[in-house]
């Protein structure tokens, strides 16, 4: 049997991995600013990480969601004492589009309505609702295709509350990410959240946040909408919540109350899964990988200020994006095949996007500066 050949492959096999590097089969080593796709958060191979699956293997790895399961509430105390949503319920699934779906449906189960709005540029996954709910036609496919979901730009309130009273008869809920991620690290402005927590909060509408690539500490906070001062009734994670390990989560507001069978899955919250995620928010709060990335974040931030050739820098913490005049391929090409790093695309063809490790050091970061200085022919940002 051959593979289903859906992604385009960089000519790259990875063998090993530890914190921010990673080795390919041939032994080159690459310093990783991709993460994967914003997924490794405490860094690749973390000794405690492995340390915690490895002996949660050998006592049990799964068991179904039929018996009780103490590390899923281990689990929820930890992440809502490390996130300041200690009063929220978790609901444990297994990828970031799962985690959306099941937030979709509570909302729609408990106001017994079927509209979302969601926002122009958006990515909320490939599945049923979470792909209907994402701005991209090209991975919309007919079956998927609904009027549920009404577009709206991204930081436009004028439009927002015209789309919001048009459709509040049938609106279920309002779904935004922290930052847009996939859309290019676009961060929404404070009166823009705002306004949409008041306005659900008036109507009763679920206010949905999708932090699935800007949480889980990614960001300098632990949600990206903490720097808006709102609190959505329904936070959405995954990613950088395994740091590799598959497991998504549903936070729910206090309010909002579970029936039986309301919700279900096989293999979310399995044993093995949540060690995983155990281990993850241990480390980061051991290691203090919140502030380290706000730090390390600002330090990038302002180092890439000194580049002329870079016409648009967004983002907070180490959630990054860089805008040329031209497309950006070439530079990512160099970065990966000249000076072994590697970065991240997104929508537009003239971004890139930098998600390293949240432990990613200042003198890694000084290496990506130097190359990409080299690259764009700039001097180098450390030169008086
Ligand atoms: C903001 C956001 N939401 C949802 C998803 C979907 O997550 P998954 O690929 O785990 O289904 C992604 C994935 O990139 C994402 O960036």
């Amino acid at each position: 049997m051959k593979l289903f050949d859906v992604y385009p492959l960089l000519p790259l096999s990875i063998e090993k991995a530890m914190g921010s590097r990673l080795w390919d089969d041939k032994g080159e080593e690459y310093l990783d600013f991709y993460g994967g796709h914003a997924v490794i958060s405490i860094g690749h191979s973390h000794s405690a990480y492995v340390q915690a699956i490895k002996s949660q293997l050998e006592k049990i790895g799964f068991y179904s969601n039929a018996v009780i399961n103490p590390l899923q509430e281990k689990l929820a105390e930890k992440l809502g004492k490390l996130s300041g949503y200690g009063d929220y319920s978790l609901f444990l699934v297994n990828s970031g589009a799962e985690a959306n779906e099941n937030a979709f449906k509570t909302a729609s189960f408990l106001s017994g309505k079927k509209k979302f709005i969601s926002f122009r540029n958006s990515f909320h996954g490939r599945t049923s609702a979470s792909v209907a709910a994402t701005d991209d036609p090209s991975i919309i496919a007919p079956v998927n295709v609904s009027e549920n979901f009404v577009f709206c730009p991204f930081n436009d309130i004028e439009t927002f509350e015209t789309l919001f009273y048009r459709n509040k008869e049938d609106l279920a809920g309002v779904i935004t990410e922290g930052i847009q991620g996939i859309g290019g690290i676009h961060i929404p402005s404070k009166d823009f959240i705002k306004r949409i927590e008041q306005l659900c909060r008036e109507l009763g509408v679920f206010f949905i946040c999708d932090e699935i690539q800007s949480g889980y500490g990614r960001t300098g906070k632990f949600f990206a909408h903490q720097y808006f001062e709102v609190r959505p009734d329904i936070i959405t994670v995954a990613k950088g919540m395994g740091n590799g390990f598959p497991i998504g989560g549903v936070l729910f507001s206090s309010h909002i109350e579970a029936r039986k069978k309301m919700l279900g899955t096989t293999f979310g919250g399995n044993h093995l899964a949540c060690s995983a995620a155990l281990a993850v928010l241990e480390v980061m709060e051991r290691e203090n990988l919140i502030v380290r990335s706000y730090e390390k974040g600002q330090y990038l931030l302002d180092s890439l200020t000194k580049f002329r050739k870079i016409k648009e820098i967004r983002g907070r913490g180490l959630m990054i994006a860089l805008d040329f005049d031209f497309s950006a391929s070439g530079v990512s090409r160099l970065l990966r095949e000249k000076y072994k790093i590697l970065v991240d695309s997104a929508k537009n063809s003239h971004t890139i996007r930098l998600l390293p490790p949240l432990g990613i050091t200042e003198e890694e970061i000084d290496y990506f500066l130097i190359s990409l200085s080299h690259i764009l022919g700039e001097r180098s940002p450390f030169a008086e």
